[in-house]
């Protein structure tokens, strides 16, 4: 019995020793270990075995089997570390190789020219503000000085919703929000979409407003044509002409609209400014005392100014974009050119 136990503990190191990868190190498990292996064989005759020996076999199986054990487990770990070693050498990379390089998004055209804006507004003491896309007529129009059948809003062609719910045709809705709900003296600006129903390579139906409002006891128009030419300088360049022209909206009174000297030709008339020499960014203008006594805003004693920017047309003229809709389609080649 003893030479058989010890027979089996030399075949099964020379088999562990021999076995080539981990499936036949798995066979020569079962073969020695396994239910029907070779040492449980051994095992299942020690009935046999005369009791008083029982004792002194019993530790030779054990010896036996831990060794073969022991063996087989160093072999498995072996065999684990070539298996990790080798996926390790597959998996390498070479840190050296140049890298591809990273796709970088970037700012919209429109957003950063509405960005700049913002920044210089904030820089002379605007505080931002902002009101619904989907708006009221009331805030709209009406708080406006502009009611129901106002020739004015035949300018703005705009889209109901229902009857007296729309999608706000200027960020002058916005005044009549901050109007009704702010005390005197403030400065705000408040950016945003709005909407009009009008397509074509110069209007989209969706574009952005800078809306600027100041409320105090002594301003005037001076004011508004100091601070509109300064924001345009900080905008356009320096050097740049700012023209104010006559014009007419309902919530202003004297009104004016704002042209700046094309950057393009400097005044001298290009195809960007159809010879004219200058642009028309902005309307503006004394805030009417009939939009403050609609607010409940004591019209004696405060006096205000207001402008409405048009993001847009800057952000054309400024990147040389002909056609206002390229910024609208997001095609990537477009968008990359921005950058
Ligand atoms: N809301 C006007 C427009 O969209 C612009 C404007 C704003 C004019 C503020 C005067 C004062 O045309």
């Amino acid at each position: 019995m003893e030479q058989e136990l010890l027979l089996i503990k030399e075949n099964a190191l020379k088999d562990i020793k021999g076995a080539l990868d981990a499936k036949s190190l798995s066979d020569v498990k079962v073969k020695y270990l396994g239910k029907a292996g070779e040492l449980t064989a051994v095992l299942r005759n020690m009935r046999s075995v005369a009791p008083e020996d029982r004792p002194k076999i019993g530790s030779i199986v054990n010896e036996v089997r831990t060794c073969i054990e022991e063996a087989l487990s160093q072999k498995e770990k072996a065999f684990e570390r070539e298996a990790l070693s080798a996926k390790l050498q597959g998996e390498k990379i070479d840190i050296t190789e140049p890298s591809k390089g990273q796709e970088k998004g970037s700012i919209h055209p429109i957003m950063s020219v509405l960005d700049e804006l913002i920044d210089i507004c904030v820089d002379m003491g605007f505080t931002v503000v902002e009101g619904p896309e989907v708006e009221s007529d009331y805030y709209n129009f009406e708080a406006m000085n502009t009611p129901k059948n106002h020739p004015a809003r035949d300018m703005q062609d705009s889209f109901y919703i229902t009857e007296n719910i729309l999608l706000r045709t200027q960020t002058s809705a916005v005044q009549s929000r901050e109007l009704e709900t702010r005390k005197p003296p403030f400065k705000i600006i408040a950016p945003g979409k709005t909407y009009r129903n009008d397509s074509d390579s110069t209007h989209s139906p969706v574009f952005h407003q800078l809306e600027g409002l100041v409320v105090d006891e002594n301003v005037s128009m001076a004011d508004l044509k100091i601070m509109l030419s300064e924001m345009m300088r900080r905008l356009y360049g320096e050097g740049t002409k700012v023209r104010f022209r006559p014009s007419y909206f309902p919530f202003t009174e004297p009104s004016v609209e704002v042209d700046v000297s094309c950057p393009n030709c400097h005044g001298q008339g290009c195809k960007t400014c159809k010879g004219t020499g200058f642009l028309e960014i902005l309307g503006a203008g004394v805030v009417n005392p009939k939009v403050f006594e609609i607010a409940g805003i004591d019209s004696k004693k405060y006096k205000g100014f207001a402008f409405g920017i048009g993001i847009e047309r800057s952000a054309m003229v400024l990147n040389s974009v002909p056609d206002l809709r390229t910024m609208y389609r997001n095609d990537v080649r477009f968008l990359n050119q921005m950058k």
